[in-house]
């Protein structure tokens, strides 16, 4: 299956290149900083198109809406595009990510990293690999040695969950926070040891399938804010090279709001 993986995300990933820089249709969804383009759309449904044909009776839960429920134990998790305000504006970081789980177990995983041409990928129990090279997380023992990343939800003008609050404290205890725009590529340059520490409010089941898995092959944890074990529909999610994970969520429960 994983093989399947790459080969639609890399099918997609083509497309989106094309697209990129070109004349782009862009609508907003909730509201005007969450928007969705053509390329969305059609990487969507090449993905859906390739899943359906190969493995008809799977489910598919899909970030543009085009998924189907089947009575199945798989269900692939696609978010054709993620980093859509990279990509709509001419920042070259964006990815296709897909996941796939049985029985609510995620068991792979693929992130492809479109403008470096690198696969991320991950099976349940067999490392993540970023192309052929294995993936590991760092070592990096103390907060203040640590680069970290983070995200913002769309709703972010109404700061939900402090999320504020959250950004200025790591910011003040770390060696810096980035914020790149793209959960997927969060979780991989986490997974290969570039950041030490992720952690976002309010990321979507897309955002959040192939990503988690490919941490964990690496060796990372991911929990809640409160060291407990997540699914891919929680709404607050850290991720860590396990050595720190302790040391932030002893700065959020400091924060008194
Ligand atoms: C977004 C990106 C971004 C994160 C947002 C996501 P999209 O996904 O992953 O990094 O901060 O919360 O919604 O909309 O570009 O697929
Ligand atoms: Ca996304
Ligand atoms: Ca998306």
């Amino acid at each position: 299956m994983i093989n399947d993986l790459i080969e639609i995300s890399k099918q997609a990933g083509k497309l989106i290149k094309e697209g990129f820089g070109k004349n782009l249709q862009v609508n907003y969804k909730t509201n005007e900083i969450n928007l969705v383009t053509q390329i969305d759309k059609a990487s969507e449904k090449l993905i859906i198109d390739f899943i359906k044909n190969k493995f008809p009776s799977h489910s598919i839960l899909a970030e543009e809406g085009g998924g189907v429920k089947n009575d199945s134990e798989y269900l692939w998790v696609v978010d054709p595009l993620d980093g859509t305000t990279n990509f709509t504006h001419g920042l070259p970081i964006f990815a296709v990510s897909i996941g796939v789980q049985k029985n609510n177990e995620t068991i792979a995983g693929v992130v492809f990293d479109v403008m470096r041409d690198v696969i991320y990928s991950a099976e349940l129990g067999s490392g993540a690999f970023a192309n052929s090279s294995k993936l590991n997380v760092t070592d990096t023992g103390k907060l203040n040695h640590s680069l970290l990343v983070t995200g913002f939800p769309y709703n972010i003008a109404e700061n939900p969950d402090h999320a504020f609050e959250r950004f200025i404290a790591l910011t003040k205890k770390s060696r810096g926070v980035r914020r790149l725009g793209s959960a997927a590529i969060d979780f991989c340059y986490l997974a290969s040891g570039v950041f030490d520490g992720f952690w976002e409010v309010n990321l979507q089941p897309w955002d959040i399938c192939a990503g988690k898995l490919i941490v964990e092959e690496a060796g990372g944890l991911v929990t809640d804010f409160e060291c407990k074990q997540i699914d891919i529909y929680s709404k607050k999610i850290l991720c860590t090279n396990n050595k720190i994970h302790n040391q932030i969520i002893d700065v959020m429960n400091e924060l008194s709001y």
